[in-house]
């Protein structure tokens, strides 16, 4: 039996879907039961939990051989890093008391250091507490979502693509229908100790090269366009996320700009993933 939070998120979906199509025995946890009827139709224990709740979370863990774990967006939080705190040490302290051996983690390219990353400084805090509980674990550190894109895609239309990551900078994205399946596999394989598997889509893609896949999708040209780091934080902020977490975001795109938000290497596994921009994109874009 396998543990999966976020069910009703991007990744946690998938991690569902692949170990149910295995015929694995999944046990979902929601916050909202009704929001797991879909899956419990399709044979999935559910568990009804909040994150910060450890009680809650133990009882949904118990009797689980592994647990795919995330620590949720806090877009409207007016300390977001507190609140993935206490999210992550109710999820370590549930781990500890329903003896999990195996705990798969969502976490980040950049992971690897304490500050200077913005929202990833939550996903290395979330490393430490999860090893420190005595589980197996596996830190699953996914590059940039190529789903992000998604909202650069207002202004194709005037033939613009604005991202916050200079134009000809390559960095690593993945689709997070890698993600999930890369999760679901390393909650099937099982751990030992402490590993890290750092996760990228088929090719590392620079903001030049997405624009062009979007011109060719949409038929039409598209460039992409540097914003400064100066208009992150009122960026972010009018689509109605909270200046703390438009601050942390402002953090990660200086980090990617000093190349701080990159791969540790080391021991790390380095694994690829199938699904290229293009697909994504030629979703996201409806065509
Ligand atoms: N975007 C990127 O480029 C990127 C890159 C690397 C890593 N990451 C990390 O990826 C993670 C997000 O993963 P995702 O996109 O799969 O998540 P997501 O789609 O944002 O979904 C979040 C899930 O958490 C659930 N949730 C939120 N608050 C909860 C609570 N209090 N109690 C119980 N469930 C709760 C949500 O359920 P409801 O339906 O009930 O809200 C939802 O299922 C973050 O840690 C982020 O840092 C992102």
């Amino acid at each position: 039996m396998y543990a999966i939070l976020g069910v009703t998120g991007n990744t946690g979906a998938v991690v569902a879907d692949t170990l149910l199509t295995q015929g694995q025995a999944v046990r979902v946890v929601v916050r909202d039961a009704a929001r797991a009827e879909p899956w419990r139709a399709r044979g999935a224990e559910v568990a009804v939990a909040d994150l910060a709740d450890a009680d809650a979370l133990t009882r949904a863990f118990t009797g689980v051989a592994g647990a795919y774990v995330l620590v949720p967006p806090r877009p409207t939080s007016a300390d977001p890093l507190a609140d993935n705190r206490a999210v992550v040490d109710a999820v370590a302290a549930a781990v500890r008391a329903a003896k999990v051996d195996h705990v798969v983690l969502l976490s980040s390219i950049g992971a690897q250091h304490a500050d200077g990353t913005g929202p990833i400084r939550s996903l290395h805090h979330a490393e430490q507490a999860l090893a420190a509980t005595g589980a197996a674990l596996t830190a699953v550190r996914a590059g940039y979502f190529l789903e992000n894109w998604g909202g650069s895609l207002g202004m194709v239309g005037q033939g613009v693509l604005p991202t916050f990551v200079a134009p000809d900078r390559a960095i690593p994205m993945v689709a997070t229908t890698d993600i999930g399946r890369v999760a679901a596999a390393a909650l099937v394989e099982g751990g030992h100790g402490r590993s890290v598997i750092e996760l990228a889509g088929p090719r590392d893609y620079t903001p030049d090269d997405i624009a062009a896949i979007v011109a060719r999708l949409a038929g039409a040209p598209v460039r992409a366009q540097h914003a400064p780091l100066d208009a992150v934080v009122p960026t972010f902020t009018s689509f109605g996320v909270g200046a703390a977490f438009a601050g942390l975001f402002r953090e990660m795109y200086a980090g990617i700009a000093a190349g701080r938000v990159a791969w540790e290497g080391g021991a790390a596994r380095a694994v690829r993933g199938t699904v290229a921009a293009d697909d994504v994109l030629r979703r996201l874009l409806g065509r």
